[in-house]
């Protein structure tokens, strides 16, 4: 089997993987998004001490748990990009110790293609792929082709999509992380009869070739706050307006993304469409890309709800495509980036 780390923001992660059948032993995440609430966003100072403090506790529980030794591990996976680099330090760290006592060769793992794989936990990777990644850190088209390559197709001019909706809730009174939160207040808004219906413009409308397949919420986010600071003039906001407001955000949101999705899905040849990061936790997106895959006779998949957001079960996943490939790293090189980049695809030019 395979340990896995995952740190690369908030949420520490360990899993335990069989390398034959996908098995996954053992899994399980603590996450930070309690300690950062009260900043409204991450802080990586503390994102890396509560990684300091709780990796070590799911190392114990996890042998523990599945009832396996150290000497059943035959390597050690770590996220190294893209994250914030205080937290991915915390994991490296580890996976460079246990590297060491336990004689075992090392794996580093993308975190964005760690994504990718949450679609594929216990089977093999489908090719060619489509992707659609909307998480807190990015939004973007990418396409894995039958070898292996990964092109990226379009990204966000400015916020991604995940940070936008916790943008959003926080300017409603709300707190990080806001995803789920905005998911639950438009849920309410459309069971609440008589509600204001308000509309935002839907970004980027205007371009309608290919070449301007690329996404932007910053726009969004600043008519949302012009309605509050409009519709709080003269009294707080009502909790009616808010759930109003929940609803306009999240559906011009999601009608941007299923805009530019609906473009790339007309130009390309791709028939299988995956959906994968924090937000494709969201049922009115899926519910959106559902519909839309069908008009355009596409496939499409997600990840299961609990894997949407990170975790460290992809990441033992996408190690034992590296493990089966001798894919190791060693340890003076094993180190971390922030950001990185995939190539940009040329196909749709
Ligand atoms: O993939 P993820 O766990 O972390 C990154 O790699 O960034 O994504 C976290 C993001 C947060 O912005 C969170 O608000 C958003 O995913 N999110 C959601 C939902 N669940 C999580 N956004 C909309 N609807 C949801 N149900
Ligand atoms: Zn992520």
């Amino acid at each position: 089997m395979i340990l896995s780390i995952e740190s690369s923001c908030d949420d520490s992660a360990i899993a335990l993987t069989r390398v034959d059948n996908f098995e996954l032993l053992f899994h399980k995440k603590i996450t930070q998004t309690h300690s950062h609430a009260k900043f409204n966003g991450v802080v990586p100072e503390l994102a890396a001490r509560l990684h300091a403090r709780d990796l070590p506790l799911l190392l114990k529980d996890a042998l523990k748990s599945a009832k396996k030794s150290a000497k059943d591990i035959k390597a050690i996976a770590v996220t190294n990009e893209p994250g914030l680099t205080p937290s991915l330090l915390e994991g490296i760290m580890m996976a460079k110790a246990l590297s060491i006592s336990l004689s075992l060769p090392l794996i580093s793992i993308n975190h964005l293609v760690g994504h990718v794989f949450s679609l594929f936990l216990n089977e093999e990777l489908r090719l060619p792929l489509s992707i659609l990644l909307v998480s807190g850190g990015h939004t973007m088209i990418l396409e894995l082709t039958k070898q292996k390559e990964y092109f990226r197709v379009a990204t966000t001019l400015d916020d991604s999509l995940g940070e936008a909706f916790d943008k959003a809730a926080i300017m409603l009174g709300e707190h990080y992380p806001g995803g789920p939160i905005i998911e639950r207040l438009a849920a309410k808004a459309l069971e609440t009869k008589g509600i204001k219906i308000f509309n935002f413009k839907v970004p980027l409308t205007k371009s309608k070739n290919i070449k301007s397949l690329a996404f932007s919420f910053s726009g969004l986010k600043n008519l949302l706050r012009l309605k509050i600071a409009e519709l709080t003039d003269q009294n707080p906001l009502s909790c009616e307006d808010k759930l109003s407001l929940a609803l306009a955000f999240q559906n011009c949101a999601l009608e941007h993304i299923e805009m530019q999705v609906n473009k790339y899905l007309t130009n390309s040849r791709i028939n299988l469409f995956g959906v994968v990061g924090g937000v494709s936790a969201n049922i009115a997106l899926r519910n959106r890309l559902i519909n839309l895959c069908n008009l355009h006779k596409k496939e499409i998949i997600f990840s299961p709800l609990e894997f949407c957001t990170d975790n460290a079960a992809m990441i033992g996943r996408v190690a034992i495509e590296k493990y089966k490939n001798n894919d190791f790293i060693s340890l003076e090189n094993l180190d971390c980036r922030a950001r990185v980049n995939f190539n940009e695809s040329k196909c749709y030019e």
